[in-house]
């Protein structure tokens, strides 16, 4: 979408300032970049005007649950004494919460796919928490909303774990502002309740970069898939940080097929994950350009959902993908393209 590239031109002008004066602190410049739009787009944004989307967008999330991929219970967010017993899910089990991103919800494509997955592999309790009625506004006005948000759904985890439900058999999944989102999440919840296992898919940069955020602080296993460089952030700071297609910033099968872009296959890759081997570079591709430490990563390794996760391999992953659905190398395709790199 155009917006996020005048966000990333508003980010780069404001870089420059910062530069000329060096007297913002980093949250000053998240909140500068915010007035700005706001000042021509939010005129009317009043002290009530604030609290009333604050109390829309509580009002309007809903938390669905889901066990054996068929849907249970619909509650509102804004209730945080849910009756349980009506969703099917037990304390004693997993649980996996999917986070969506703009102008998104939880009937999406990719959303009803993921919860599929999850449910025949992983099991347990699967939750979508469904924020679209405001994440289908514009990005700036969801944007405003981040703060609210985040405490939204922290309190709907924490509401979780005094029914009994442990975070160390939680997981969250989030993708592009819902993975900046399940990163806040987790950190709002850690150091108290650590979640066991967060993923996300390129998470949204416009808005939250070049903020110095430690993702790793979210939960105990946080692993970040990259795979644009124009919607997806530069901050690469998760305990595993998996660089898809060319370096983590582009896909070669935006060439093949119209409907999604480099950001959006993401996610359809992340879901192929669980049918199809993505094997791992040993090393770090000449072309890509990095300042972070490259993962030891042991022979065949590949990545995607992993159930136990390996907590030794950490640091950037470079995984090419294929110019076709599903998306991955075969081994001797991997094998010829690190033979052309040595
Ligand atoms: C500002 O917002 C309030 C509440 O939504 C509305 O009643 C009022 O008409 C708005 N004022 C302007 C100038 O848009
Ligand atoms: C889950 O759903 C599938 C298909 O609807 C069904 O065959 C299976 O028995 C269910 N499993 C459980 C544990 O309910
Ligand atoms: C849920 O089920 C348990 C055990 O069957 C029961 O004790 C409890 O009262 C139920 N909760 C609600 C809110 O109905
Ligand atoms: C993707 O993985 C499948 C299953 O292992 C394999 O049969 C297929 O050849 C792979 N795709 C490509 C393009 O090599």
């Amino acid at each position: 979408m155009p917006l996020f590239s005048i966000f990333h031109s508003i980010l780069i002008i404001f870089i420059l300032q910062l530069l000329c004066n060096g007297t913002y602190s980093k949250l000053n410049l998240k909140y500068a970049i915010l007035r700005q739009k706001q000042a021509s787009k939010l005129q009317n944004d009043t002290f009530v005007n604030q609290q009333r989307i604050k109390y829309d967008a509580q009002k309007t999330m809903r938390v669905i649950f889901y066990k054996n991929n068929t849907k249970t219970l619909e509650t509102s967010a804004y209730d945080d004494t849910y009756d349980l017993n009506g969703s099917g899910c037990s304390a004693s089990e997993k649980f996996a919460i999917v986070l969506h991103g703009w102008i998104q919800s939880c009937t999406d494509e990719w959303a009803t796919s993921l919860i599929e997955r999850l449910s025949y592999y992983r099991g347990g309790c699967v939750i979508c928490i469904d924020y679209s009625v405001v994440a289908s506004s514009s990005y700036m006005r969801l944007y405003t909303n981040f703060n609210t948000l985040t405490g939204a759904i922290t309190s709907i985890i924490l509401a979780l774990i005094k029914q009994g439900f442990d975070p160390k058999r939680g997981y969250l999944f989030g993708f592009s502002f819902g993975g900046q989102l399940a990163s806040a999440v987790g950190r709002n919840l850690y150091p108290h309740h650590v979640i066991e296992s967060i993923d996300t898919c390129d998470m949204a940069g416009p808005g939250f970069d070049p903020i110095a955020v430690d993702h790793s602080k979210a939960g105990k296993h946080v692993q970040c898939f990259h795979s644009s460089q124009d919607k997806g952030t530069f901050v690469y700071s998760c305990h595993r940080n998996i660089m898809l297609g060319s370096c983590g910033l582009k896909q070669p099968s935006v060439a093949s097929q119209l409907h999604l872009g480099s950001h959006g296959l993401c996610v359809d890759i992340y879901i192929n994950t669980f049918d199809y081997p993505f094997y791992a570079l040993n090393s770090t591709p000449p072309e890509c350009f990095t300042w972070h430490e490259a993962a030891k990563i042991p022979d065949g390794y590949t990545v995607g959902y992993e159930e136990n996760f390996d907590g030794q391999v950490t640091g950037q992953i470079f995984v090419p993908t294929s110019l076709h659905y599903p998306y991955n190398l075969s081994k001797k395709q991997l094998m010829l393209l690190s033979k052309n790199n040595g």
